[in-house]
C-alpha cells in the first residue's frame, strides 16, 4: 500500500507478546510509522528477531516482495519509554495480559499522554470494553480491536464497540483502518465473547459433551464439521491447539456472564485439564501431539 492511502502516520503497540509483535508487524507492513513498546527489553528483541523472521520466510514463499520487506523493518522500531513514544500517536492498541486492573491502568496512562485525536485500540479478547472505556476521561476513543493469532496470517479484525460510548467517528476511522492494512472486519457490539469467542466456545463445548456421551470420537466429530460445514479445522483439535485450560476458563466465564449453561465446560474437560491434559502445549488433549 501506498503512504497515500494511509488513514493517519503513527501508530504504538504495546506489549510486544504473541500478539503485539504481530500487529505490529502487519502495521509496518502496510506502512505506518510503527513503534513497538514493551516493558521488557528481551521480549522486544525477540519480538523484533521473530518479525525478521516472518518477512524473510513471506519472501522466500514469494507472498511478501523484498521491498515490503525492507520498507516494514524501516517503519518499525522499539521502545520501552511509553509515554514518549505515545506523544505524538495517532493510534494506540495495547495487547498487554488479559488482566481488567493492569488493562484500566495502562489505558489511563495512554489517556492522559496520547494527543486528543488519537484512537485507543484494546486487542482484549473476552473483557468489556464499556468497563475499560469508562475507567479514562474519554471514552468515545476507546474501541475493542480483536486480532486472531497469527496475527500476519488470520483475515479478521473483529472491532467491538460500546453503545452509547464509542465514537461514531473512530469506529469508521477503526473499520478504514482494518482495510489499510489488509484486514477484513466485523463490527460487534460489547457482549460476553464478542461474536468470535461466544460461537466458537458454543460449539468447543459442544463437541466435549458429545465426545462425552460417546455420540462419536474425536476424530469424527471433528471430520464432521470439516467435511459437513467446511470448517478448516475441527472443534476438538481447534481446542488442543489454543490449549483446554483456555478454552475452559472462557467457558466458565460466558456461562456466568450469560447465564447459559451450554458454556459449561462439560467434565470430561475439566478433568483433562486436572489431568494436565492442556492439548498441544503439554502434548496431549483430545489428541496425543
Ligand atoms: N494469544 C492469543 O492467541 C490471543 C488472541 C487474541 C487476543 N489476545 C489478547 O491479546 C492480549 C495479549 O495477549 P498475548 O497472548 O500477546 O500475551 P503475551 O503474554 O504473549 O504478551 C503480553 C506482553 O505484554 C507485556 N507487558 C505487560 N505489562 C506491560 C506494560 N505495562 N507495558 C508494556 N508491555 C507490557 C509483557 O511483557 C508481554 O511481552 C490479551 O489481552 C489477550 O487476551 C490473545
Amino acid at each position: 500500500m501506498s503512504s497515500s492511502e494511509l488513514l493517519f502516520n503513527k501508530i504504538v503497540i504495546v506489549g510486544a507478546g504473541t500478539m503485539g509483535r504481530g500487529i505490529a508487524q502487519v502495521c509496518a507492513m502496510a506502512g505506518y510509522t510503527t513503534i513497538l513498546n514493551d516493558i521488557s527489553t528481551d521480549t522486544l528483541a525477540k519480538a523484533h528477531k521473530q518479525i525478521v523472521s516472518n518477512l524473510e520466510k513471506g519472501v522466500s514463499k514469494g507472498k511478501v516482495s523484498e521491498e515490503t520487506k525492507t520498507q516494514a523493518l524501516e517503519n518499525l522500531s522499539l521502545s520501552e519509554n511509553l509515554v514518549e513514544s505515545i506523544a505524538d500517536a495517532d493510534m494506540v492498541i495495547e495487547a498487554v495480559p488479559e488482566l481488567m486492573d493492569l488493562k484500566k491502568r495502562l489505558l489511563n496512562t495512554i489517556d492522559e499522554h496520547s494527543p486528543e485525536h488519537c484512537i485507543v485500540g484494546t486487542n482484549t479478547s473476552s473483557l468489556s470494553i464499556a468497563e475499560l472505556a469508562e475507567s479514562t476521561s474519554d471514552a468515545s476513543r476507546v474501541i475493542g480491536m480483536h486480532f486472531f493469532n497469527p496475527v500476519h496470517i488470520m483475515q479478521l479484525l473483529e472491532i467491538v464497540y460500546a453503545p452509547d460510548l464509542t465514537g461514531n467517528d473512530v469506529i469508521t476511522a477503526t473499520e478504514e483502518f482494518a482495510k489499510s492494512i489488509g484486514k477484513t472486519s466485523i463490527l460487534v457490539k460489547n457482549a460476553p465473547g464478542f461474536a468470535t469467542s461466544r460461537l466458537g466456545i458454543a460449539l468447543g463445548m459442544e463437541a466435549i459433551r458429545m465426545l462425552e456421551e460417546g455420540v462419536a470420537s474425536a476424530e469424527d466429530i471433528d471430520t464432521a464439521m470439516v467435511l459437513g460445514y467446511k470448517h478448516p479445522i475441527g472443534p476438538l483439535k481447534l481446542t488442543d491447539l489454543v490449549g483446554l485450560d483456555v478454552r475452559m476458563n472462557i467457558g466458565t466465564y460466558l456461562a456466568e456472564q450469560l447465564k447459559n449453561p451450554a458454556f459449561e465446560p462439560p467434565q470430561l474437560l475439566k478433568s483433562l485439564v486436572e489431568q494436565g491434559k492442556l492439548g498441544k502445549k503439554s502434548g496431549e488433549g483430545f489428541y496425543r501431539w
